[in-house]
């Protein structure tokens, strides 16, 4: 079964849906978007996904391409034609079509891509709770990485740059040698039983599995310090692990090669990775 993808108004084999080529997406990057994870037939943490997206538009001044209503019956439909259980949802909103010119033209009718592809979350789980290496690379993005642009050549080559050392994924850093997030990821460092996440008021991506956890290790009464930390801080510390949608919780074991704590899995990343799953599993949508 081929693949569908929603484009524009239209449902199409993914091989053939398209954009045109002075989509502002295509030649400026000129777009936002947003990835859900969908488990067990839901969506996970849908509204929270939704009210970033409308927040991404907004500091762009971009329109919304349609009611949220309508949006949502679209990912409906396009999960259920994709007939996809456990899986990953992707939306992205582009400025539009118009002649190339840099400045952003005064109306424009946005563009939309909705697409949805299977994932293992066995695999996913499997490998969150066995344990994943990292590798340091300089974070060299534009100063807006709170929205979340499509525009992701640095995350992509520092992506690269971890797999082609064999690691899972690249920790980015700042001037100062700052860990400022993953590359499609956010980091935390567990310290003597508590949380360090960097702050999100400090130009990384408000992660929805990011705040989602934050509400699940509250419940836990584990402690969150939001605040920067160094590669060396999360050598010296107990546990680190990262979130994203694509992943959830997954715990790490490896900074360069220098095992964090112990260099095996430890029991607050198990034990938050439990929960979340469980958050997932109740998923409302
Ligand atoms: N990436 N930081 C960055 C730079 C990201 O791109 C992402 C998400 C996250 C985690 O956010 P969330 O918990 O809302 O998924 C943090 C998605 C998964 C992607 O690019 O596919």
């Amino acid at each position: 079964m081929s693949r569908i993808a929603y484009v524009n108004g239209r449902y199409k084999p993914i091989h053939k849906a398209s954009v045109g080529i002075e989509d502002r997406g295509f030649q400026f990057g000129d777009g936002v978007y947003e990835g859900v994870s969908v488990y067990r037939g839901q969506m996970v943490d849908l509204d929270p996904h939704l009210d970033r997206l409308d927040r991404s538009l907004g500091e762009l001044s971009m329109p919304a391409p349609m009611g949220r209503r309508a949006l949502v019956q679209i990912f409906r439909t396009v999960i259920l034609k994709n007939r996809v259980r456990d899986g990953f949802l992707y939306v992205q909103v582009t400025r539009g079509e118009a002649p190339r010119d840099h400045a952003f033209p005064a109306s424009v009718r946005p563009s939309l891509v909705v697409t949805c592809r299977r994932f293992d979350f066995g695999a996913i789980r499997a490998r969150a709770e066995t344990g994943v290496s990292v590798l340091t690379q300089p974070d060299q993005r534009w100063g807006r990485c709170d929205i979340k642009s499509i525009q992701l050549l640095p995350n992509c080559a520092a992506k690269t740059a971890a797999r082609d050392a064999g690691a899972f994924e690249a920790v980015l850093l700042d001037r100062e040698g700052y860990i400022t997030e993953g590359s499609s990821t956010n980091m935390w460092i567990v310290k003597d039983g508590a949380l360090i996440t960097r702050s999100t008021d400090d130009n990384i991506l408000s992660g929805i599995t990011r705040a989602s956890l934050m509400g699940l290790a509250q419940k836990r009464q584990i402690r969150i310090e939001e605040r920067r930390f160094t590669p060396q801080d999360a050598v010296e510390a107990q546990e680190m692990f990262l979130t994203s949608s694509t992943g959830g919780v997954t715990a790490i074991t490896t900074l360069d090669n220098s095992p964090i704590g112990t260099g095996t899995v430890g029991p607050v990343s198990l034990a938050l990775i439990d929960a979340y799953w469980a958050h997932m599993a109740q998923a409302p949508d």
